[in-house]
């Protein structure tokens, strides 16, 4: 049965896959903004302090969890205490949420490299370009499938054999990309500019919202909640070493973030200035980018780079979200991996159009005010996630004890730094960090509070 689940061949193909998930759209292109808006370089450091605590908790006790169990978390939870049984399905509704939707986006990212590949991009930077694309009806729609094709072909291919190969070839081929551009953003005139912009504190813009912000995106760009991570884990070895491969995990995961800062805010700043920096949501990646890519000397050789990389980023991701679906319909319902592939592909075809469609034909159907994508991206994010997460919380801290993950990350005696840290972290101090990102983002969604 162990064998049957698929297992990645070592620490390093796990640490990989697993950035691969955590490295995503989150980071380059939710982070810079963020950090732009919300003080520079004191917005990075509650990140990284936060990511060192909570998001080191919340990730070891998740990929523990999944090792301990053998199991995806449709059934994991359940294992671990009967009463629980019922978070496995709640935690099972968000991959399925959020996979059709990021495969939207996917497609976006898509049709941006081909543009930069036909060297049509003049016409993107446009800033009209863009809402006009995704409002047309046919186009988004053929990119979110040939994306959600490439994830099926991956994820179909198997854990060691595909998910594991593919996330071994391309993380150092987004690395190297990554590096590569922030390299000759750098190096333009004026860069430092920008550059101090993104690191050098600005207390005026520090706030509790700061703090909120941060722990926001801590969460959700360390695919914390998702299945992802306790899916992930159950396919480790026994003896691999836990805590290293989680640090491992975070450094990449922030390094990649703080990345891409030096490659969106320089850029931005220079050519569109504070204002251009702080673009959130898909104006930033898809109009001001562009256009500054268009001004840039051998902007469409580095425009194109960075599309590559963020679709490498992005098709990593959406690997692991398909994965964390496949793997708990192959638990729970014991078909093959090919049947289970089927399944979620039709009903991430059904979510996926509407969410495609609400740009355009279908903009005047709305929920709770949101149009389809933007309302899953809030039910994913903002309501279920971090109450599976503080649920989680709950389990370990309160029902069957912080001991359980202790256990699981020393088992072959390794060295448990941080345990004190992870014990105050999911007993106390995460449960109401969660409940303050649920009530914080609740209150911004209906307009009580503004961030
Ligand atoms: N950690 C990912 C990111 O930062 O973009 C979050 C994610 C989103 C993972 C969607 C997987 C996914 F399908």
């Amino acid at each position: 049965m162990e064998k049957k689940r698929g297992s990645f061949s070592g620490g390093l193909g796990f640490v990989l896959a697993a950035a691969g998930s955590a490295v995503g759209l989150g980071n380059l292109w939710r982070f810079p903004y963020l950090a732009a808006q919300y003080g520079g370089g004191i917005f990075i450091l509650v990140y990284i302090i936060l990511a060192l605590t909570f998001g080191f908790a919340l990730l070891t006790t998740e990929i523990a969890i999944g090792r301990k169990t053998g199991s995806s978390h449709i059934l994991a939870y359940g294992k671990l205490d009967k009463r629980f049984g019922f978070l496995g399905y709640l935690a099972a509704i968000v991959p399925v949420i959020i996979l059709p939707y990021y495969s939207v986006i996917g497609g976006w990212i898509i049709k941006y490299v081909t543009i930069f590949v036909t060297g049509t991009q003049a016409e993107v930077a446009n800033n009209s370009y863009f809402g006009s694309f995704i409002g047309d009806t046919f186009s988004p729609l053929f990119f979110f499938m040939i994306f959600l094709g490439l994830t099926m072909l991956i994820v179909i291919g198997g854990v060691e054999k595909s998910i594991e190969k593919i996330s071994k070839i391309l993380m150092p081929i987004l690395l190297v990309l990554m590096v590569g551009v922030s390299i000759y953003v750098l190096t333009l005139p004026g860069s430092m500019e920008g550059v101090k912009f993104y690191l050098l504190p600005d207390f005026s813009k520090f706030s509790l919202i700061t703090v909120c912000a941060a722990m926001g995106q801590l969460f959700y760009s360390l695919s914390i909640a998702m299945g992802i991570m306790i899916t992930y884990g159950s396919y480790t070895h026994k003896d691999m070493n836990l805590s290293r491969s989680v640090v491992h995990i975070e450094i990449f995961d922030t390094i990649v973030a703080l990345f891409a800062g030096f490659m969106v805010i320089p850029a931005v700043y220079m050519f569109n200035g504070e204002a251009g920096t702080t673009a959130s949501g898909p104006g930033l990646m898809f109009q001001s980018l562009p256009s500054v890519f268009n001004q840039m000397a051998g902007g469409r050789i580095i425009g194109l780079a960075f599309f590559i990389l963020v679709a490498l980023a992005a098709l990593t991701s959406s690997v692991s979200v398909m994965e964390a679906i496949v793997s708990s319909i192959m638990d729970k319902l014991k078909i093959s991996r090919g049947k289970a592939c089927a399944i979620v592909v039709i009903v991430s075809l059904a979510l996926g159009i509407p969410s495609s469609l609400g740009n355009g034909v279908w903009s005047n159907i709305t929920i709770l005010g949101m149009d389809f994508l933007t309302f899953f991206d809030y039910l994913s994010n903002y309501v279920i996630m971090p109450i599976v997460a503080l649920l989680t919380c709950i389990l370990i801290g309160w029902f069957v004890g912080t001991k359980v993950i202790k256990d699981e990350v020393t088992r072959n005696g390794e060295k448990f730094r941080r345990q004190a840290v992870l014990d105050v972290m999911i007993k106390y101090i995460a449960p109401v960090l969660l409940l303050i990102i649920l009530i914080f983002y609740s209150l911004v969604q209906f307009g009580l509070i503004s961030m």
